[in-house]
């Protein structure tokens, strides 16, 4: 080794990507805590949120705008990070939100309200054991009783298979390329090297298939997340019963998935499975073996604090009575038939009834039940398929309308923030106060959207509002007959769903 290279890399000024998680909103986490039994957070109260190491903090930002009676805390300790999210806030006119340039260990210090939800997505896993005992202690002593913690970190035995990899990767990128690469220079120059590494067919590389796919696969990932992964020096996959102990000293117990469609187990485990799991009377033990079922290389959990449980009866009562959107209009939509893992839920005919019928406005899965086509179906099969379009984009769980009433003016005040800024800026999540979440666009639905809030109302407005934007011979020209084409089907097929979703 030469003597100038670093042991470890410091990443802390390092940008992270401009992700939005779902799994985030507190409209989701409460879905999937009471499709499970557990009263989730009330969201008509004035809820205190905290996100650890939000990266960027889109999606704190986001659900700020959809919960302006909420307040949303986040700290990070890359400046970079903290300046956007709270530059966001402010182009939003958001007041709700504080975010601060703190460590976890600084964190401990601040004065702060008890906390309803506190939330870590993406960290877990890349903090020192050390860290992460700070982590747990804010949880500790600021986590109200009966409220809510998600989690999302590297599981095992999912990883375990690539750990090899990662190692020879973080070895080589740390010993090998030169001091001044940055983060993501230093991956792609060790991608090249085992590249070559591989042409001399290593056994571990001949005897483990899998490892030149995901060599490649390597490749495709965005650099800065990649550069997180395989560079961070705290990089500690852990497995469920880990996690839950750690959580259990704490006063936590877990709850439920945060992905809704992880807890349709009828679609996911075969019967066996689901007989021999079934039979395993340990919870933490049976958890950790579904993981082994699923080969699970990332959890996304909701512990909490001694919520309250609901009874059966509270609990079949969510899952039929909550209401369900549209989310993607049904020109653009699934037409085949539903699909979990190797499992078809639903046929394709029925799968289309159901999105359909949604398509003629808010609906909840008892209300489903008695449109037509769908009688001969069970209200509980039809909250369980719509657990699992959730996952494909296709539809969201709605929120109560007064909720929605009051988060239109600061949901279009965000939304209008993301729109103005720049188009290098690469923000496309724009919020939805129906569902009180974000949704991804393309650069040309986006400028869609811009030119309705702009007062667009014909196909010609449209088009007159994006010819400056795609006009030109650069990459994202677009010509003008394919403008209008495309706001012809905005109009037709777009916008009614939009405006379902609270985001026209
Ligand atoms: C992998 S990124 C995830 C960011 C964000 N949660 C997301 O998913 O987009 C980890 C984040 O944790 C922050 N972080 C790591 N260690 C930290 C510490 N000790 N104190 C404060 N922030 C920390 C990093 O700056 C980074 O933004």
């Amino acid at each position: 080794m030469k003597s100038s290279q670093p042991a470890v890399l410091d990443l802390r000024s390092e940008p992270y990507t401009r992700g939005y998680y779902r799994v985030l909103s507190p409209a989701q986490m409460s879905v999937a805590l009471e499709s499970r039994g557990v009263c989730g957070p009330d969201l008509s109260a004035p809820l205190n949120c905290f996100e650890l190491g939000m990266g960027f903090g889109l999606p704190l930002v986001a659900h700020a705008a959809c919960f302006p009676h909420m307040r949303f805390y986040g700290n990070d300790f890359n400046r970079e990070h903290v300046t956007y999210a709270s530059q966001l806030a402010k182009d939003a006119g958001l007041t709700n939100v504080e975010v601060f340039e703190d460590s976890f260990e600084k964190l401990l210090d601040r004065d702060l309200p008890p906390m309803d939800i506190i939330s870590m997505h993406g960290v877990y896993s890349w903090i020192s054991p050390k860290v992460r005992k700070m982590v747990l202690r804010f949880i500790a002593e600021r986590l109200r009783p009966g409220g809510t913690f998600y989690v999302s970190y590297n599981a095992l035995p999912g990883w375990a298979a690539q750990m090899p990899l990662r190692e020879l990767v973080n070895l080589h990128g740390l010993r090998q390329v030169s001091v001044g690469a940055t983060p993501v220079e230093r991956l792609s120059q060790t991608l090249d090297f085992l590249d070559d590494f591989a042409r001399v067919n290593p056994m571990y590389f001949e005897q483990d298939i899998s490892v030149r796919a995901r060599l490649g696969g390597l490749r495709s990932l965005d650099p800065h997340y990649a550069a997180h992964e395989y560079f961070n020096p705290d990089w500690h996959p852990m497995h469920f019963h880990q996690v839950a102990s750690e959580m259990a000293d704490v006063g936590l117990e877990f709850a439920a998935p945060a992905l809704l469609s992880e807890q349709v187990d009828n679609a996911i485990l075969s019967q066996p499975t689901r007989d021999l799991l079934s039979s395993v009377g340990d919870p933490i033990l049976r958890e950790t073996m579904r993981d082994f079922v699923l080969n699970k290389s990332f959890r996304w959990d909701l512990y909490t604090r001694g919520a309250s449980r609901a009874s059966a009866a509270q609990t079949a009562q969510f899952r039929k009575d909550r209401g369900w959107l549209l989310a993607t209009a049904r020109s653009e939509g699934i037409t085949g038939p539903l699909v979990a893992g190797t499992t078809t839920y639903m046929d394709a005919p029925t799968t289309c009834r159901l999105l359909d019928a949604l398509s003629e406005g808010p609906a909840t899965a008892r209300e489903l039940s008695l449109r037509p086509g769908l009688e001969q179906l069970d209200a509980d099969y039809i909250v369980d398929a719509l657990l699992l379009l959730e996952d494909e984009g296709q539809v969201h769980p709605a929120l109560p309308v007064a909720l929605r009433d009051s988060a239109r003016d600061s949901v279009r005040r965000f939304n209008t923030a993301v729109m103005q800024r720049p188009a290098e800026d690469g923000l496309h999540y724009l919020s939805c106060s129906a569902s009180g979440r974000a949704m991804g666009w393309s650069t040309i639905a986006l400028a869609q959207i811009r030119a309705a809030y702009q007062g667009a109302l014909t196909v010609d407005d449209m088009v007159h509002a994006m010819r400056p934007q795609f006009e030109g011979d650069g990459d994202g020209q677009v010509p003008a007959k394919q403008l209008a084409h495309s706001a012809g089907r905005f109009f037709a097929s777009r916008a009614p769903v939009l405006r379902h979703l609270g985001l026209l």
